[in-house]
């Protein structure tokens, strides 16, 4: 079976073609194609939503076609065509959902409405080692931090997240503080690697609770009070107050996913979304890891991010599982705001 993906929930058009042969436990990625528009919102500091629809209306034909060229395929061996139906922005999703359900129309096809984090919680399925269920996911992006209990596809439980900024965010904002531009998590993370990781002390809040729960809005204000401090000497500091942003974000994440592995018992870690991609944090949890007698497997480091492969990837397991069958119902709906609880097969 062979399934076309489309990502456009934020600022990424991602198109990928996925293979799923009768009997294998995992499909695999055949092409993909990606455009991010990272350049085109940075002068503004943030995603303009109005100018991310725009972009993925201009964007996604011509990845279609590029696909479908590295693929070798044509239009008519598409089996399933998936999309993501939320969450997201509203304009940028019906942009995906109105192409995908157009081409599967004129193909006679059906359709796969697909959660954005469901599509990252089975990336590392795409990768050359990918994990066996149960395990526990770190989701980690610019709108989500996540702890959760993956006992096979759409079986999960939430086990702990942020009461505030999500990771991505707390790289983000003080990216932005530190001039560094948008978006700033990978900026900020080459940054740190000429810094010192313990320059400053900055708070690593929840982090001796019991609970599994995360928070990052304060370590943002931390970084704006050191900025203000450093004053006109903030230049010669920059790299040490990045390095230890980033070292107070990474301990977090590593601490709570280690008691999360204890809590549950599970001996595999699975990291996924756009903070995935950081080096100190894989380097951090292999090392943590390995301790304590667990594995721990990731996405392709250019899957981490948005991606269309993730989302054929998660309508094939989906499919393969029997949780879900795709549809010839091409009324598209899309959800801005979908709780993964929603999705859950109990
Ligand atoms: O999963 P993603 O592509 O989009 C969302 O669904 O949010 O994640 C994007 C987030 C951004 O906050 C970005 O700064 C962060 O992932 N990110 C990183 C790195 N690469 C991307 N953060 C830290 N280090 C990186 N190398
Ligand atoms: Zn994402």
């Amino acid at each position: 079976m062979w399934l076309l993906g489309i990502e456009s929930s934020c600022d990424e058009t991602g198109v990928a073609l996925v293979h799923a042969p009768a009997g294998e436990r995992v499909p695999t990625l055949v092409a993909d194609a990606l455009h991010t528009q990272a350049a085109m919102h940075e002068a503004y500091g943030g995603v303009v939503p109005e100018l991310a629809s725009r972009d993925h209306v201009r964007r996604v034909l011509p990845l279609i076609r590029e696909v479908m060229s590295k693929a070798n395929q044509s239009l008519n061996d598409i089996d399933v065509v998936a999309f993501t139906r939320g969450p997201g922005l509203a304009g940028a999703l019906l942009v995906g959902a109105g192409t995908a359900c157009a081409l599967a129309a004129s193909l006679g096809k059906p359709v796969m409405g697909i959660h954005h984090l469901e599509g990252h919680l089975l990336s590392p399925f795409l990768s050359a080692d990918p994990p066996e269920f149960p395990f526990v996911a770190l989701l980690v992006s610019g709108g989500h931090t996540q702890l959760m209990r993956v006992a096979g596809v759409g079986h999960y439980e939430l086990l702990g997240e942020t009461i505030d900024d999500a990771a991505g965010e707390a790289f983000d904002k003080s990216a932005k503080l530190l001039g560094l531009g948008y978006p700033g998590g990978p900026a900020l993370s080459a940054l740190a690697a000429r810094g010192r990781g313990d320059a400053f002390a900055l708070p690593r809040p929840l982090l001796h609770q019991p609970n599994l729960d995360f928070s990052f809005a304060g370590l943002k204000t931390a970084v704006l009070t050191q900025c203000q401090k450093l004053g006109d000497d903030l230049p010669a500091h920059q790299a040490d107050l990045a390095a230890s942003t980033q070292a107070a974000i990474v301990e977090v994440l590593v601490k709570k996913s280690l008691k999360a592995l204890k809590q549950t018992g599970l001996q595999r870690l699975v990291v996924a979304g756009g903070v995935g991609a950081n080096r100190l944090l894989r380097a951090e949890l292999q090392a943590a890891c390995h301790k304590l007698g667990a594995r721990v497997h990731y996405p392709e480091a250019a899957l981490c991010t948005d991606n269309g492969a993730m989302i054929a990837m998660a309508a094939a397991m989906r499919l393969q599982s029997g949780v879900q069958t795709a549809q010839a119902d091409y009324a598209f709906d899309v959800l801005p705001r979908w709780a993964l609880d929603n999705i859950l097969t109990h």
